[in-house]
């Protein structure tokens, strides 16, 4: 199945009684298994989270630490872009040329990768004088 496939048919599960802005994600693990998420929204607003995490929680989980492969996909009238938190969160598992596929509902794509998500992103060698 490819990624954006994924990640669309499991945005229909999300959980966004708020912003009814359902988004779909998923990541392919560098075993080639596929890991889905979606946003869970939460009445306590800053509780909820965005699909991406639950992608990523979801391989974490099964015990994979490096994805090679990102798609997201939302309702929106352009391809849908990962917050700043996410962008952050994909590179920690991924890498600076991981594929990244952003999409509409309506068949809009978007090609891109990690790196060019978050230039300039923070990571281990900052810490090194600590
Ligand atoms: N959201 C995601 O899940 N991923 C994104 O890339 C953008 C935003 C969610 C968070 C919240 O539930 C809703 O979309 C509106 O911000």
């Amino acid at each position: 199945m490819s990624l954006l496939k994924a990640a669309r048919e499991v945005r229909e599960n999300a959980y966004a009684p708020y912003s009814k802005f359902k988004v779909g994600a998923a990541v392919r693990g560098a075993s080639g298994v596929i890991y889905r998420g979606v946003n869970v929204e939460n009445v306590a607003y800053p509780e909820g989270t965005c699909a991406e995490a639950g992608a990523i929680a979801a391989m974490i989980a099964a015990g994979e630490t490096e994805l090679i492969e990102v798609a997201v996909i939302a309702d929106s009238p352009t391809p849908v872009p990962p917050c700043g938190g996410c962008r952050q969160k994909l590179a920690e598992f991924g890498r600076a040329e991981t594929p990244v596929t952003l999409a509409t509902t309506d068949g809009d794509r978007l090609e891109t990768t990690i790196g060019d998500l978050l230039p300039g992103r923070f990571d281990m060698s900052h810490m090194d004088k600590a």
